[in-house]
């Protein structure tokens, strides 16, 4: 159960994780390996715990106050709750997309050039390139080339959401964190980013949250389904929605709970 039937090498491990929200246990016990340049979709009932786990894997939940956690979480051996870890350098890493897109009130441009700015990236030429290569594989480009002084708030949410993709590979990142990216978006946005997904994952490994069924079917090689703050289960997303092993999630996929 802790990882589906597959020679893929792991990316992210987490062991024996535990979350606490103060006394509230949020997570428990999670043991999984998410693999490797493939998609992992996340899929449960609200309030299971999807969000949750989705942040203890780049350390977003260290912002909440109340929260505890034990266990270990390994990028590649790398434990990321290590005492030696650059948060900075982690969350590089680990890039993230949220459901409601946030782009900064600056141009197209500036948001994509932002983090390699940040790096320490000034020539004028390079970040042109990043830019240009970073909206090309968040397949923006065409639509916006002509436009890139434009406000990243003056375009359609489908794009807005595309622009924070293109702004987070601008970094480089190994891993692509998206917690519902698509669920305030039109169908035709939507299957933009589901076919984004789709290419990007030959670069990164994607760990997707959805509520969507038919969605976490379409883009994800693995699917792994939360109830209560437990992992139930986690297989190969074909088995999940063909043949899977536990009746809760059988439950859960034909839309009978949640
Ligand atoms: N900042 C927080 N402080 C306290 N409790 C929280 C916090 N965030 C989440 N929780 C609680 O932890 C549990 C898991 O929440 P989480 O947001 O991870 O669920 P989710 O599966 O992402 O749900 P949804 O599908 O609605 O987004 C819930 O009971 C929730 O109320
Ligand atoms: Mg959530």
């Amino acid at each position: 159960m802790t990882t589906p039937m597959t020679d893929i090498e792991p990316k992210i491990t987490t062991s024996n994780l535990n979350l606490y929200y103060g006394a509230k246990q949020a997570l428990h016990n999670i043991t999984m390996s998410i693999p490797r340049n493939h998609v992992t979709a996340l899929i449960g009932p609200s309030g299971c715990g999807k969000s949750t786990y989705l942040r203890t894997l780049n350390r977003m939940n260290d912002l909440i106050d109340s929260v505890r956690i034990e266990g270990d979480v390994f990028l590649e051996g790398t434990n990321i709750y290590g005492p030696d870890v650059d948060v900075v350098q982690l969350r590089k890493k680990i890039g993230m997309i949220f459901q409601k897109s946030n782009p900064f009130p600056k141009s197209i441009f500036d948001n994509v050039a932002y983090g390699p700015r940040i790096n320490g990236i000034k020539d004028k030429r390079q970040l042109e390139e990043i830019v240009e290569r970073s909206l090309k594989r968040a397949a923006l480009w065409d639509e916006v080339k002509d436009d890139l002084h434009k406000s990243g708030l003056a375009i359609s949410g489908g794009q807005q959401q595309r622009l924070c993709i293109a702004r987070a590979v601008a970094v480089d990142p190994e891993v692509l964190l998206m917690d519902e990216p698509a669920s305030a978006l039109d169908p035709i946005s939507t299957a933009k980013i589901e076919e984004l997904m789709y290419e990007l994952k030959s670069q990164y490994t994607i760990v997707v949250v959805t509520h969507n069924m038919q969605q976490a079917a379409r883009v994800s090689d693995f699917t792994a389904f939360f109830y209560m703050g437990e992992l139930i289960e986690y297989d190969l997303t074909k088995t999940i929605f063909t043949t899977p092993g536990k009746k809760q999630t059988e439950d859960y996929i034909t839309g009978r709970f949640g």
